[in-house]
């Protein structure tokens, strides 16, 4: 067939930003391509900013509706619309998703409309089609990652070249890696939204944004980082979720990682999601995390898939407990006065906790010295508790800093 023999397929266009304006661009590039190979050549009918289009005509002329102009309103009321309409509705939206993902999935699912939202998740990295589609017949244990660029990003230069975290941010900001108000992404929150969606869709469970505790970088240093490195540990943003005897657990921190393990090579910008299940052991996908271009590319799959029949909804979702505290293995700073005896308070104090040391590096510097430790597994109040009792040490020269240790190392 040739792309002028392929019938319309009528896409309205929310949001004409970044990521709108280079889904635009794509779009006219591949329309005929995908004309040719699927009957059907995509075209769209009307675009949507601030300043021009109207919703309700976009709505009345698409067959299906991209949105991407971020946030939940009025997203949100748009999407929820266009669903009722029938209209297929593609999303780059994390916000949309991790907080009302719900209403939308009941909306799809009432019209028969599809919901797609490869791009809300680690940019062109196809995790949620492959959590969603790929690995339907898998039991998922966990799906672990380094969902948010910005902050590896600045981690990986603060590992590469020592530089404070202040800093890195500032070459990240001059590099367009981070945006000038980066308070999302450096706390974790972005981070916790994609993990959200995540959770969701590997457990069936729902999971909202604000179920999901999160710990950014803003407080790690580049000491941190220094004694780590000759613990043989690199530092990443981790969003992790997990099925546990006792629930569910959905979590962003910053953790170490032995070099061993697959999110350990995982440098600058790049995102990386690791799912594991027993039938497949596990796969690590990773790829561009953002960009106008490389989220556009996600969007315009998903548009391409939703013009492909059988349509795919997620099912319903049934409740599940979500757990905070678990056991982690965790590193350990705190800098001390320089004399005998200060090691072995620390170590009792933590022993009697149930807390046992795995390695200690120590150093002194003038009249204080560092003792920097990693923990074997154990539960976090235990671990949180007997920090507590040593910060309180006349000893303590400041606030005993703690950063969890993923352990496992993938060979
Ligand atoms: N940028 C990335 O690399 C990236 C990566 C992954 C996912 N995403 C997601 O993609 C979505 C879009 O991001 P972006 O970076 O393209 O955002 P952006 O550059 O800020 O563009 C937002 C667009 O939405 C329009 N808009 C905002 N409020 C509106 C309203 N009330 N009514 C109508 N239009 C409105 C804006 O209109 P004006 O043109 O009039 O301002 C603009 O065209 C977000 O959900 C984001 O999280 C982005």
């Amino acid at each position: 067939m040739t792309s002028k023999e392929a019938s319309p397929f009528r896409v309205g266009l929310l949001g004409h930003g970044t990521v709108g304006g280079a889904f635009e661009h794509l779009l006219s590039e591949r329309a005929d391509a995908i004309g040719r190979e699927i009957g059907r050549r995509p075209e769209i009918v009307g675009v949507l900013t601030r300043s021009r289009g109207s919703f309700e005509d976009i709505l009345e002329r698409s067959d299906l509706v991209v949105e991407l102009i971020g946030g939940t309103d009025p997203a949100l009321d748009y999407a929820l619309r266009s669903l009722d309409a029938g209209r297929h509705l593609v999303s780059a939206n994390k916000q949309l998703l991790s907080q009302h993902g719900e209403q939308l999935f009941e909306a799809a699912g009432r019209s028969g409309a599809q919901l797609r939202f490869e791009a809300a998740v680690a940019g062109v990295v196809p995790v949620i089609r492959v959590i969603g589609e790929s690995l339907a017949g898998a039991h998922i244990e966990r799906v672990h990652g380094i969902v948010n660029g910005t902050t590896n990003f600045i981690l990986t230069a603060m590992e590469r070249t020592g530089a404070s975290y202040g800093d890195a941010l500032r070459e990240a900001q001059e590099l367009g890696f981070a945006e000038a108000d980066p308070t999302e992404d450096v706390t974790g929150k972005d981070a916790a939204a994609k993990m959200a969606i995540l959770a969701r869709l590997a457990f069936g469970a729902p999971v909202h944004l604000d179920e999901v505790p999160y710990e950014g970088i803003e407080g790690i240093t580049a000491d941190d980082i220094a004694y780590a490195k000759e613990l043989g540990l690199s530092l990443k943003l981790i969003g992790s979720a997990e099925r546990r005897p006792e629930g569910l657990s959905v979590h962003v921190y910053p953790a170490f990682l032995y070099a061993g393990h697959p999110l350990a090579a995982v440098n600058g910008s790049f995102n990386a999601v690791t799912i594991e299940s027993p039938a497949i052991t596990e796969i690590t996908l990773s790829g561009p995390g953002a960009g106008g271009t490389q989220t556009a590319s996600a969007v315009l799959g998903d548009v391409v898939s939703a013009m492909i029949p059988p349509s795919f909804n997620p099912p319903p979702a049934s409740p599940q407990p979500l757990v905070t505290d678990v056991e982690s293995a965790f590193y350990l700073h705190v800098e001390v006065a320089d004399r005998p005896g200060v090691l072995a308070q620390v170590a009792e104090i933590l022993g009697l906790q149930g807390v046992s040391i795995k390695s200690v590096v120590q150093k002194g510097i003038g009249e204080d010295a560092r003792l920097a430790m990693v923990m074997h597994p154990v539960l976090e109040s235990r671990f949180r508790a007997a920090v507590g009792l040593i910060g309180r040490l006349d000893f303590v020269r400041s606030t005993p800093r703690v950063i969890r240790v993923i352990e496992e190392v993938f060979e």
